[in-house]
């Protein structure tokens, strides 16, 4: 794979402030998005994440007064998501979905699943602390879906799709709605992120980055 490739995909990409409302990602390009999240790695592999897609724009313009980071992004994107991270309840080492998660789709044998979930209940309880309080976990699981975000955005602007990463919300109030609207059960999902697709209406600023030497550190 030619690497200027890749680098031009990531020239590309920028955080759109407002698509061209008639321009419709095909469905067939949709779903590779989709599947790129579908692919993305996560701790133990326990896929800590729901995606949904907003295409009804009732639904949308009910996320709209609590979100003020995507003003021009909900009512032109072509596709919109909205990423739910899971918590305790559905990631406690000892929770029935994690005992059926390894049963159902990584089919380990019953002494594994029994290994396995004594090395997570340490992974949990005090390698990562994550039984401290909700929030630990809840924030544990968003850090994931932001592995699938970033995925879903690259693998857009490989194919010249154009994409906002969204954290601009009051997320007790965009909860509300959902519990209310999308019935979302928030004892076991919270709000992570939203991401806009769709295609640029107007040429994006010009990049700026620190350079290299500011960031890294070579030891
Ligand atoms: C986690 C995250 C949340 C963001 N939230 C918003 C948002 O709510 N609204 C928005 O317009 N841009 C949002 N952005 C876009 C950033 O402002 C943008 O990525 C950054 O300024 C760099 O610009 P570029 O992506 O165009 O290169 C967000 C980016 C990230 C990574």
């Amino acid at each position: 794979m030619n690497k200027q490739i890749i680098l031009d995909a990531f020239l590309f990409r920028h955080a759109c402030k407002e698509f061209d409302p008639q321009a419709h990602i095909p469905d067939e390009d949709f779903l590779f998005l989709l599947e790129t999240a579908r692919l993305s790695p996560s701790s133990f592999g326990f896929e800590p994440w729901q995606f949904l897609v907003i295409q009804d724009m009732e639904l949308r313009k009910k996320l709209l007064p609590h979100t003020w980071g995507a003003q021009g992004q909900i009512p032109t994107a072509s596709h919109f998501v909205v990423c739910l991270a899971m918590k305790t309840p559905l990631l406690k080492y000892d929770s029935p979905r994690i005992a059926d998660f390894m049963r159902q789709v990584q089919k380990l044998p019953e002494d594994g699943i029994a290994a396995r979930t004594k090395y997570f209940q340490t992974f949990q309880e005090s390698d990562l602390r994550l039984l401290d309080n909700e929030r630990a976990m809840f924030d544990w699981a968003c850090k994931q879906c932001y592995i699938a975000m970033a995925n879903m955005m690259t693998a857009a602007a490989l194919i010249g799709i154009d994409s906002c990463p969204i954290e601009g919300f009051i997320r007790e109030k965009v909860e509300t709605v959902l519990e209310k609207e999308f019935d979302i059960d928030l004892e076991k999902y919270g709000l992570a992120y939203m991401l806009a697709f769709g295609y640029r209406l107007k040429a994006p600023r010009p990049k700026t980055r620190q350079n290299l030497d500011q960031i890294v550190r070579w030891l």
